[in-house]
């Protein structure tokens, strides 16, 4: 009865909104763009350091743990990123805090191209890692909530195509600037100040995220921006049910992000993070170069196959955006988890027998493919989709805190693994996490395609 009665009001509450399918294309599209520049930022500065390594090493006399240092400390910022946004992000807005995501970028891409000592290098890299931490959390969270809910997967996904085109767009630039002289690796890290700047500039021109606004009792505003996005009569019935769900919600403290009622969410949130990193991805983002000399390329086709695998990265990005919203979250998740699986066991199966290089070449793009167009993106997706209005900050940083101390951990031991076990292990290793990934989304996470936000929480 009870069951009934609910599934009534969800209908009710859809009818309520179909005028809604379309969204105001140009303008929906133009924030969502400027707020994916987040993603842009924090693909180009995770991998522009691919190509300044071999320089600053000799330019500095690097040791081996200063490299370690020197690359991984990007990602001991994000982690204290993520973790430190979140409050802000409810307190004093998306807009705000990924305003400040952009000038540690510009801080960060300056201070690291004018530095003249390790040490030097590395603080600013750290706070590099601030601003993609925040970038990480804050563009997907915003873009959710200004989207209307039949084109919200598409639009969050945004953020993952512009990710993977940061990535290539750091190759890119990398490989044109290498022959610029013995400051090449400084020009290399001054050019995504500029791209920052952009980012900084165009947030003046987009609308703060109108749920947020709801939250800070300023309804009027609100409903300008959702008049903008989807048209008078929906946006005063969006309006409605915003409000609505904050009266059962107004608890914006830390005790409210542990209440029962968010533990599933919560659990969901962190097991998505936490299987997007530790399947492996970045062994692949980070060392295919030194993965496809170990299959017996020479140094030469291995950038290029490198560069092979950006693309593809790209490609499927656009196959989760249309998928997303028409077959939803669940099924990409799945068929993506059980894909890389398969393509690890045959890379593993590459590894241990010796078979060509072409065989590994094949396994590892369509690893690449099964993750673009699953893992990648929904989880961001489904992490900014969960959580109630009132904690979504504070839920949305437990969650990709976990995005990013996997992925260090990964990132770290990957070289140890490869050196110790062999790649046929280590790989096999990989394709096992990823069948437990297929487990969990099987069992836990759930569909939430076409919901609104407030429908989901
Ligand atoms: C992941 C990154 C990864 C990138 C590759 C993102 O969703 O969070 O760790 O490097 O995808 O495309």
């Amino acid at each position: 009865m009870k069951q009934a009665k609910k599934q009534t009001k969800a209908k009710e509450f859809q009818n309520s909104l179909t005028p809604h399918s379309g969204g105001r294309g140009p303008y929906l599209y133009l924030i969502s763009i400027v707020a994916a520049l987040g993603g842009l930022l924090f693909g180009f500065d995770t991998a522009v350091i691919s190509g300044v390594v071999p320089f600053i090493t000799k330019q500095f006399s690097l040791s081996g743990a200063e490299i370690g240092w020197v690359v991984s400390s990007l990602i001991l910022g994000c982690i204290v990123g993520v973790l430190l946004a979140g409050a802000p992000a409810d307190k004093y807005g998306r807009k705000k805090v990924l305003s400040a995501a952009a000038i540690l970028f510009i801080v960060s891409s300056l201070g690291t191209a004018s530095a003249n000592s390790v040490f030097t290098f590395v603080i600013f890299r750290v706070i590099g890692g601030f601003g993609v931490g925040i970038a990480s959390m804050v563009s997907p969270m915003y873009i959710a909530e200004i989207a209307p809910a039949k084109q919200r997967g598409q639009l969050v996904s945004l953020n993952q195509l512009t990710i993977v085109i940061g990535i290539l767009v750091a190759f890119f630039s990398n490989y044109l600037l290498v022959n610029t002289g013995e400051n090449n690796w400084r020009w290399m890290l001054c050019v995504m100040a500029l791209p920052a700047l952009l980012f900084f500039v165009a947030l003046f021109f987009v609308p703060e995220s109108p749920r947020w606004m709801v939250l800070h009792n300023n309804p009027e505003k609100a409903l300008q921006t959702l008049e903008k996005i989807n048209g008078t009569v929906v946006a005063q019935k969006e309006l409605e049910i915003i409000r609505n769900s904050m009266k059962n919600e107004s608890d914006t403290s830390f005790k409210a992000v542990f209440a029962p009622e968010l533990r599933l969410p919560l659990l969901i949130g962190i097991g998505l993070a936490f299987f997007q990193q530790i399947t492996g991805i970045n062994t692949i983002m980070y060392y295919a170069p030194l993965i496809f000399e170990k299959s017996g390329l020479s140094i030469n086709s291995a950038i290029y196959q490198t560069i092979l695998i950006g693309v593809i990265n790209l490609v499927f990005s656009l196959v989760a955006i249309y998928f997303v919203d028409r077959l939803g979250r669940k099924p990409l998740l799945i068929i993506g988890s059980s894909l890389m699986g398969v393509s690890l066991l045959v890379l593993s199966i590459s590894f241990i027998y010796g078979l060509s290089s072409f065989v590994t070449l094949v396994a590892i793009l369509l690893f690449i493919a099964s993750f673009a167009s699953s893992l990648g993106p929904i989880t961001w997706v489904i992490i900014s989709e969960l959580f109630p209005n009132n904690v979504r900050g504070k839920a949305m940083s437990i969650s990709i805190v976990f995005v990013w101390i996997s992925c260090f951990f990964v990132s770290l031991i990957f070289p140890v693994l490869l050196e110790k076990i062999g790649g046929g292990n280590t790989f096999l290793l990989l394709a096992f996490f990823c069948f437990m990934s297929l487990i969990f989304n099987l069992k836990f996470v759930k569909e939430t395609k076409g919901k609104e936000l407030e429908e989901i929480n």
